[in-house]
């Protein structure tokens, strides 16, 4: 099936993200947002975003204008109608998502392909939220999706070959190395990440070493491009936290089991980068 148009539902850390590959890669984006003001901010971020990699000379001028005239931000649910292709990447959480579903199978056309963006709950819950289990998957990307090259294309066992055919391609044409996994908690890169994160958090509440060190460690001893506490703040504390008792609600593997502290942090509101406090404080940076 021929992608021409792409929706993006949910405009925080990872929607905007995607929603700016897709634009990149040529598609028109439907982008759609809750509330006209994060719809507009989504349009503001994405204008800054292409304004930098201009001002770096990663893209031209006129790609800037192209990219922003492909991609339009609504609120209605039933603009994305025609859409050949939607990702929802709203909170990570599942009742929220099912309902989601249900609402997208019944205002988008029989051929649209619903996709999830979810890091570690079950698709076919999702898929079976609709009429058409067949034509769901996952389509999850990594943050920053514009700079990550990973795409994990996630299989349901509704799931058709044409449905992860087209989202493979999909992800191809936006230039993302696309892997196939199946319908399972955590996929490839977070059922083996989040041990090592949940461990990193343990280590840190246990006053083994301060946060610099422990994430100044996993840099110069393992070559990791961020320490695990900076890595966590990126994903976002109350994603991380939602991916464990995921991971864990799956498997029973107390590897997976939250570490007590985080799950205070994200009851005391600190989310990470995106809240301005979470291992580090961003309001002073
Ligand atoms: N943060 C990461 O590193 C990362 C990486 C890959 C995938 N993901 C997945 O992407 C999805 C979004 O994560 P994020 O990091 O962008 O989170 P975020 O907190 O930045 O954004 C969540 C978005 O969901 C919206 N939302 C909340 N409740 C909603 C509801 N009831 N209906 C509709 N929208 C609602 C919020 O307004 C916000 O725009 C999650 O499924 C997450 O697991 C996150």
């Amino acid at each position: 099936m021929s992608v021409k148009r792409v929706g993006v539902v949910g405009s925080g850390i990872m929607g905007s993200g995607i929603a700016e590959v897709a634009a990149k890669a040529g598609y028109e984006v439907v982008l759609r947002s809750r509330g006209q003001a994060t719809a507009d901010a989504m349009v503001a971020g994405l204008e800054k975003s292409l304004a930098k990699q201009v001002e770096k000379a990663k893209i031209e001028e006129a790609e800037r204008d192209a990219c922003l005239s492909r991609v339009r931000a609504v609120t209605d649910l039933g603009e994305l109608a025609e859409c050949d292709l939607v990702i929802e990447s709203i909170v990570e959480d599942l009742p929220t998502k099912k309902h989601l579903f249900t609402e997208l199978d019944r205002v988008c056309g029989d051929a649209t392909i619903l996709a999830t963006n979810t890091s570690t709950l079950p698709v076919i819950e999702m898929a079976m939220e609709t009429g058409r289990p067949d034509r769901i998957c996952g389509v999850h990307f990594f943050n920053p999706a514009p700079m990550m090259a990973l795409v994990e294309v996630v299989r349901a066992i509704t799931t058709s070959d044409e449905t992860i055919a087209t989202a493979k391609g999909f992800a191809e044409t936006c230039d993302k190395n696309a892997v196939l996994v199946k319908d399972q908690a955590g996929f490839i890169v977070n059922a083996l990440l989040f041990p090592y994160l949940n461990n990193a958090v343990r280590l840190y509440d246990a006053g083994v070493a301060t946060r610099e060190d422990i994430d100044a460690a996993m840099q110069g001893g393992c070559n990791f491009p961020m320490g695990p506490l900076a890595l966590l703040d990126l994903v976002g504390l109350d994603t991380s936290l939602s991916i464990l008792d995921a991971l864990y609600a799956e498997f029973r593997d107390p590897n997976y089991a939250a570490v007590p502290a985080l799950r205070r942090m994200v009851t005391a509101g600190q989310l990470g980068r995106k809240s301005g406090m979470g291992f580090y404080d961003y309001a002073k940076k």
